[in-house]
């Protein structure tokens, strides 16, 4: 490609981690947002890498089979979804491709088995939390790739109750002393709803009841409270008014989740995650687990039914707490909970020496660290990798390999309908 050259025609061959479509140029790989394999596109390249380009679509000139009409206005403009163009059947298969590929090139598994994939049971409604971001006046999410905040009237990937209170927290902001610059919402399966107002810059003294947030709401708000962005990066709690929990209820499990503890987002795939874990527990007689990033044990617990004792190991002081209330709400004696980042848990994860383990990671996926520290685990027979983030699976399953651990088979669960985020189980063995 001339360095003069911008618009040029391309066909899409395939979708990527990260959403693009890729097509080439002149032997060169051109990646291009917003595009379905089989789009026969007019772009205008953006910006020019080594070896690769960005690119925008100037022109759809034939569409690919997948390509439906996005159902939500703000699409495009809006940073929170990335796939809305697509049928849903379709992003499913093209997840799954991008988990394959993943695991064949920084995985190194020639033929990765990838026994089952489970589609959400909704595309729409599915999220139960949501982060909105505020300035000036406008409450959305941020636009693609910067920190503008698109104006929002409704967001149909959340759950109904959180849509229905988007637009109410515009008669909020006008009750607030100070503009926040966060609203953070989560709604539970019982639609019991917590609010996080988070600060960024200074602010004043906010003289509201959870009555009165309730009243502007108009939803079944339990409590709510006042956050300030500390210099990690995380919001921290100033003051909570109500209550600062709520239940959730999958199968035969309750769940305690506090406002500052993770819960999974996608409402129709909890039981699916669970059932899938729980069932690789009950294969064998496994005498010890560990789960380490445990969050409010929603793994730990259900495992801890099938094996002889269990424990859970994560950095999030509010979700151990939860953790260790499941615990005996669910009558769990043999379960034990530590707080500490799992970096600095590996000797309490090494003096345990469990025989089956749940890794669940942030997208970062594991450092080298605690993969080498849970291969020599001398019991160790089964590793259950639940990861929200394929490069980073597939890399650690190369490590994992190195020290004699498989991968048997994998599993995608798609919890994040309309955007290219990849779940994925992936089940490895120790061979040797
Ligand atoms: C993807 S969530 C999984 C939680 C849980 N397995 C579940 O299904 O709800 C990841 C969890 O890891 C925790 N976490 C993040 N970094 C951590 C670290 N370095 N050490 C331990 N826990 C960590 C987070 O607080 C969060 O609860």
């Amino acid at each position: 490609m001339k360095q003069k050259e911008k618009l040029f025609k391309i066909k899409i061959e395939k979708l990527v981690y990260g959403g693009k479509g890729l097509g080439r140029y002149n032997g060169r790989t051109i990646f291009v947002p917003q595009t379905v394999p089989g789009d026969v596109v007019l772009v205008e390249e953006v910006s020019r890498k080594s070896g690769y380009s960005e690119a925008i679509v100037k022109k759809l000139l034939e569409s690919g089979e997948s390509r439906i009409k996005p159902k939500c206005p703000y699409f495009g403009k809006c940073g929170g979804c990335d796939w809305q163009h697509i049928e849903y059947e379709a992003q499913v298969k093209f997840k799954r491709n991008i988990l394959e590929e993943n695991l064949q090139k920084i995985g190194r598994i020639k033929k990765p088995n990838i026994d089952e994939v489970i589609p959400s049971e909704s595309g729409w409604n599915y999220r139960n939390r949501a982060q909105l971001k505020v300035k000036n006046g406008k409450v959305g999410f941020f636009a693609k790739g910067s920190h503008q905040v698109v104006d929002i009237e409704r967001c149909f990937l959340l759950k109904e109750d959180i849509q229905d209170i988007m637009p109410k927290l515009k008669r909020l902001l006008e009750e607030l002393p100070t503009e926040p610059s966060e609203f953070h919402i989560y709604s539970s399966s019982k639609n019991e709803v917590l609010l996080k107002i988070v600060y960024s810059g200074k602010f004043k003294k906010v003289n509201l009841t959870t009555e009165d947030v309730r009243k502007i709401l108009e939803v079944n708000l339990v409590g709510f409270g006042i956050y300030k962005v500390c210099s990690d990066g995380y919001p921290e709690r100033i003051k909570f008014f109500g209550r600062d929990f709520t239940y959730e209820t999958v199968g035969k499990f309750k769940f305690r989740v506090s406002a500052d503890s993770f819960f999974q987002v996608n409402r129709f795939q909890v039981f699916n995650l669970i059932d899938k874990v729980s069932k690789a527990a009950m294969e064998h007689q496994y005498n010890l687990a560990g789960d380490l990033y445990c969050g409010v044990g929603t793994l730990t617990i259900p495992v801890g039914r099938y094996v002889h004792r269990a424990f859970g190991v994560e950095a999030n002081f509010s979700a151990i707490s939860d953790a260790l209330y499941n615990k005996d709400i669910n009558g769990l004696r043999s379960v034990n909970f530590y707080c500490r980042e799992t970096e600095e848990g590996l000797d309490i994860v090494k003096n345990h020496n469990p025989d089956f383990v749940v890794v669940d990671p942030p997208r970062s996926g594991l450092s080298q660290r605690v993969v080498r520290e849970l291969a020599n685990l001398p019991r160790l027979k089964k590793i259950v990798y639940v990861s929200c983030n394929p490069s980073t699976l597939a890399r650690d399953i190369a490590l994992f390999h190195q020290y004699g651990i498989n991968m048997e088979r994998a599993k995608l669960i798609d919890m994040f309908p309309q955007t290219y985020h990849v779940e994925t189980i992936a089940f490895l063995r120790k061979v040797k």
